[in-house]
């Protein structure tokens, strides 16, 4: 038997963890509150709360897609599904949705209302911007997202000052059942972490759950996220280690990961959506073996190390993992344990860019990051990759070369575009045609130097 607490139940079951966390909800729970859309993890109509204890005793609330959600990543923890934010009254997160005309159809609203309940919850400081950013994991068919902004700017303005949980009680946000939360998960019994050694291997199940959904939901899991690696980012002297199954969520919310890189939420900001950010791990990115995956292709400009644990321990350079489509240089039961980095010193910059077909939540056409170290106008340092541009994430080994020890000048940079051109073999798919990627991915090459250098060149020196 494993537990969790379902809104204000414990709940014990003995189902399989790997059915979906919305089948659980809506069929064995019978709440048919939370709606199924799309089922890929795409629409946010199947959006719920999971609450983790963490370790200042506090329940810390993220919005997840539970369509393609295991349920065993919820043992242990609070699942709130809009079911159990209904109260006599309405909160002023559904009134602000009412008031607005924020709902037509009404079938996205349970959605939009579970994710900003969640934002209510979790946000530092509430403003109009970081609250239409949680709600960019759902989508509207037939409002139109102008009153949901209208509606999102009257809850801002509600959020109390200190939104601890007494005070989001106190105003109605939440049920008086949240206060008991903590002490009830503390409490909660036989939460077994699920491990099968010889079953499938998954994180957040943001891939696998959109590729298998069926073969998983009877099938043994070994749900590696479950395991808490504490501190999951960890600075050892010139090194930062991540745990395997950190998500860009936890990145973002780093400080010492935004200390390395403070442009890390405009480089994230454009990677999946929150729902998303908040269950899809690092080491889910790097395996999946996508060759847009856009972690990645970031920590392939870090000059990264993967670290494997299986029979025998062994590290590699996360350049060498990949040897062709799909393909990786681990043995089949291999896990990867974290992922390291040297921390980039002074004269060092980095950059990541991605190009989609529609800015919010789709993966890449073409993306790419640089890490370049110049000291005295020569370039020490190089490290380029891109993606969408060959059968995988791509480290750019001859262009990196042909940079390293040039000094930084237009003429060096265009020489280098010559060498990226020949060094990638893009193909004609859905993401575009060849010589579109070839173009896209010239184009992100020079906006690493013109970002990065904005006092040294200008487009049109480039080009
Ligand atoms: C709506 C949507 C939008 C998305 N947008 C983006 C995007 O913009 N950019 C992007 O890059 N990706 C995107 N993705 C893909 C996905 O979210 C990421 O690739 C994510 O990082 C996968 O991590 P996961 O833990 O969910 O993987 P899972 O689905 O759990 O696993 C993926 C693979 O990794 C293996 N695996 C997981 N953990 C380990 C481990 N520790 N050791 C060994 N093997 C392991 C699994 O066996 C499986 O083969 C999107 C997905 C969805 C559904
Ligand atoms: S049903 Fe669309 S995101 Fe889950
Ligand atoms: S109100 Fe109809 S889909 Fe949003």
């Amino acid at each position: 038997m494993n537990e969790l607490i379902l809104n204000d139940r414990i709940i014990q079951t003995d189902l399989s963890p790997g059915i979906t966390l919305l089948d659980f909800v809506r069929y064995e729970q019978h709440l048919k509150g939370t709606k199924i859309g799309c089922r890929e993890g795409d629409c946010g109509a199947c959006t719920v709360l999971l609450g983790s204890l963490d370790t200042n005793g506090k329940v810390r609330y993220r919005s997840v897609t539970s369509c393609i959600s295991p349920l065993g990543n919820a043992f242990g923890k609070h699942v709130v599904t809009i079911d159990g934010l209904t109260m006599p009254q309405l909160t002023p997160v559904q009134q602000a949705l009412v008031d607005e005309g924020g709902s037509q159809c009404g079938f996205c609203t349970p959605g939009f209302a579970v994710s900003l309940t969640g934002y209510c919850l979790s946000c530092t400081r509430a403003n109009h911007d970081t609250a239409v950013a949680s709600v960019d994991g759902n989508i509207c068919r037939c409002t139109g997202y102008k009153s949901i902004e209208r509606s999102i700017d009257k809850i801002v303005e509600q959020i109390p000052e200190i939104n601890h949980v007494e005070n989001l009680v106190r105003d109605g946000f939440i049920p008086e059942y949240f206060t008991d939360i903590p002490e009830k998960l503390k409490d909660l019994k036989n939460v077994k972490t699920g491990k099968h050694t010889s079953s499938t291997v998954v994180g957040g199940g943001t891939d696998l759950y959109v590729q298998i959904p069926d073969d998983l939901a009877g099938a043994k899991v070994n749900l590696v996220s479950r395991k808490a690696v504490r501190p999951g980012i960890e600075i050892n002297g010139k090194t930062c280690r991540l745990a395997a199954n950190t998500t860009a969520t936890e990145m973002l919310e780093s400080e010492e990961f935004n200390r390395i890189f403070p442009e890390l939420n405009q480089h994230l900001k454009l990677v999946s959506s929150t729902p998303i950010r908040n269950m899809g791990t690092l080491a889910g990115n790097l395996v999946n073996a996508s060759p847009i995956g856009d972690l990645t292709i970031f920590f392939l400009a870090l000059n990264a190390t993967v670290i494997l644990s299986g029979k025998k321990k062994k590290s590699l350079p996360l350049r060498e993992f990949y040897l062709g489509y799909k393909t990786l240089a681990k043995a089949p039961g291999d896990l990867v344990e974290a992922v390291e980095f040297r921390i980039p010193k002074k004269h060092t910059h980095f950059n990541f860019e991605k190009v989609c077909k529609r800015t919010h939540l789709d993966i890449a056409s073409v993306n790419s990051a640089m890490l370049i170290k110049v000291d005295e106008n020569r370039i020490k340092k190089i490290h380029l990759s891109a993606g969408g541009i060959g059968p995988t994430p791509s480290y750019l080994e001859q262009t990196s070369k042909a940079l390293r020890n040039q000094s930084l000048t237009a003429e060096t940079i265009k020489n280098g575009a010559e060498i990226l051109a020949q060094e990638i073999s893009p193909i004609s798919d859905v993401r575009g045609s060849e010589e579109y990627k070839r173009l896209l991915l010239r184009q992100l090459y020079f906006a690493h130097f013109l970002k990065l250098f904005p006092d040294h060149f200008t487009l049109t020196d480039l080009i």
